[in-house]
């Protein structure tokens, strides 16, 4: 009888190595990889080598590769032949962490209470994505090999809208060939009810800045007379949307993908509680486009929003003073098929149009990407079912998202494939707030869930 060591079970594995998989996850969101923020370059390039150095140690072919802003990751598992080729993508960087005050634990000092780990990027997007490379771990440390090819393409721009990401992708279509793509970094639609995303809204982001006087003025000598700047910026954000949530913008609503009453039906058959979702975020009333219901305005509806204002006094007490200038960051939400590049060229004449007498603007146009759907009736989708069904014990529901991933669109457009979006997180998980977590339970049945995805797949011919 020959000597023979019995690999463990794929199972097996992951339950002796859960610990282990949460320490390093750890060691990740220790690295404040902020890519917002300039001061974080130093933080950005640890947390690309943390990633590259995953990839060596599971004997991928890894590379580095730099671009005008922050570096790519790219990791190629030894090839199968004949079996199909995934890529996985996800990203590295992370959100500011203000308010800093509002955090229980500090961001970057990852803490676990209960079930669940709180810092910057532990279900957006380090956790999901590290889900990933932990399952292919799991199938070389128990079977020697991978059922299918992987390829791995981590990005420290996400939350910066991708910008040095497209042209790689345009530029690297050969390398970057696959049968499907795979992304983890939505949600689920509740606790215990897992989802795949079939949808994700797009986005188009400013700035706009406007000046008044040459410095700041005495109100009451000036006041009534002088066009006040943060005045003007009320009336100007004030005319974006009207009393119906419509959106002013000439044209805006011209390409616009109308919900089917298939589809509207659909949301309205998930079990949405509101009232659960108003406590969630401690409001008593919610508001949007007249005639769509919450679902509908958070997924599949555009929306415009203010995402920051300045002008004027903001120390202790009071100061009459007339602003010298003010500002505000909005953005739209978009669905299919609205093209940002069109808004911006509608939104600056329209914003020119509405500023009174004696106001200048200057109009940043930050970044765009346009709205997705992907279809559901693929043998891959077939494939990533039965394995959430397998780690998490309950069929997906099918749902969209308001939030926005812009590379999806280039996948499809460059590569020619659809992605699956296959989220782990949960709504209330704090993504860009304060005290963001992830699930533990949910970190693992994600790797467990991935790894069943690698044998689903592998069943399909390229
Ligand atoms: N992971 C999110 C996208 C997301 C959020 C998907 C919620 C599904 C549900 C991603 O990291 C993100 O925040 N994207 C930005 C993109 C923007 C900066 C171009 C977003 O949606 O604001
Ligand atoms: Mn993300
Ligand atoms: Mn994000």
């Amino acid at each position: 009888m020959g000597r023979w060591k019995a690999m463990p079970t794929l199972e097996d594995y992951l339950a002796s190595q859960s610990g282990r998989f949460e320490s390093e996850l750890c060691e990740l969101l220790r690295i404040p990889s902020v890519s917002a923020i300039g001061e974080h370059r130093g933080d950005i390039e640890r947390a690309a080598d943390w990633v590259l150095g995953q990839f060596q140690s599971l004997g991928f072919r890894t590379e580095k590769i730099s671009t005008s802003g922050n570096p790519l990751v790219f990791a190629e598992s030894p090839a199968v032949s004949g079996a199909p080729t995934v890529l996985v993508y996800g990203h590295y960087d992370v959100q500011p962490v203000d308010p800093l005050a509002e955090w229980t634990t500090p961001p970057f000092e990852p803490t676990r209470r209960g079930e669940n780990l709180y810092a910057r990027g532990a279900t957006d997007d380090k956790g999901q994505m590290f889900t990933h490379i932990k399952s292919a771990e799991a199938w070389l440390k128990t079977d020697g090999k991978l059922p299918v090819n992987l390829k791995f393409l981590i990005e420290g721009e996400e939350e910066v809208s991708s910008t040095n990401l497209f042209p790689f992708v345009e530029r690297e279509r050969a390398k970057l060939a696959c049968d499907v793509a795979v992304i983890s970094d939505s949600s689920q639609f509740a606790a215990g009810r897992p989802a795949i995303t079939y949808g994700l809204r797009g986005i188009a982001y400013y700035e706009l800045r406007l000046t008044g006087p040459k410095q700041d003025l005495h109100s009451g000598t000036f006041g009534g007379a002088v066009t006040n700047p943060a005045k003007a910026l009320c009336l100007v954000i004030a005319a974006l949307v009207d009393k119906q949530g419509r959106i002013q913008v000439p044209g805006f609503y011209d390409d616009v993908a109308p919900l089917t009453d298939q589809e509207r039906q659909q949301f309205a058959a998930l079990e949405f509680d509101e009232a659960a979702f108003m406590r969630q975020i401690d409001v008593d009333g919610l508001s949007g486009e007249i005639g769509y219901t919450t679902l509908e305005r958070r997924w599949a509806r555009p929306t415009c929003d203010v995402n920051g204002l300045t002008s004027g006094y903001q120390g202790e007490g009071a100061k009459t003073v007339l602003p010298a200038r003010a500002s505000a960051k909005f953005s739209f939400r978009l669905v299919p098929n609205q093209d940002p590049k069109k808004v911006s060229a509608a939104l600056e004449p329209f914003l020119r149009g509405l500023l009174p007498p004696g106001i200048k603007m200057e109009l940043i146009d930050f970044h765009g990407a346009p709205g997705v759907v992907v279809p559901l009736d693929s043998p891959y989708m077939a494939a990533a079912i039965r394995a959430i069904e397998r780690s998490f014990g309950k069929k997906p529901v099918f749902m969209r998202e308001g939030g926005s991933i812009p590379i999806v669109t280039t996948f499809r457009q460059q590569l020619g494939v659809d992605t699956l979006l296959l989220g782990w997180g949960l709504d209330d998980d704090n993504a860009h707030s304060p005290n963001e977590k992830f699930n533990l339970a949910d970190f693992h049945r994600g790797i467990k869930a991935s790894a069943y995805l690698w044998a689903e797949l592998a069943k399909q011919s390229p």
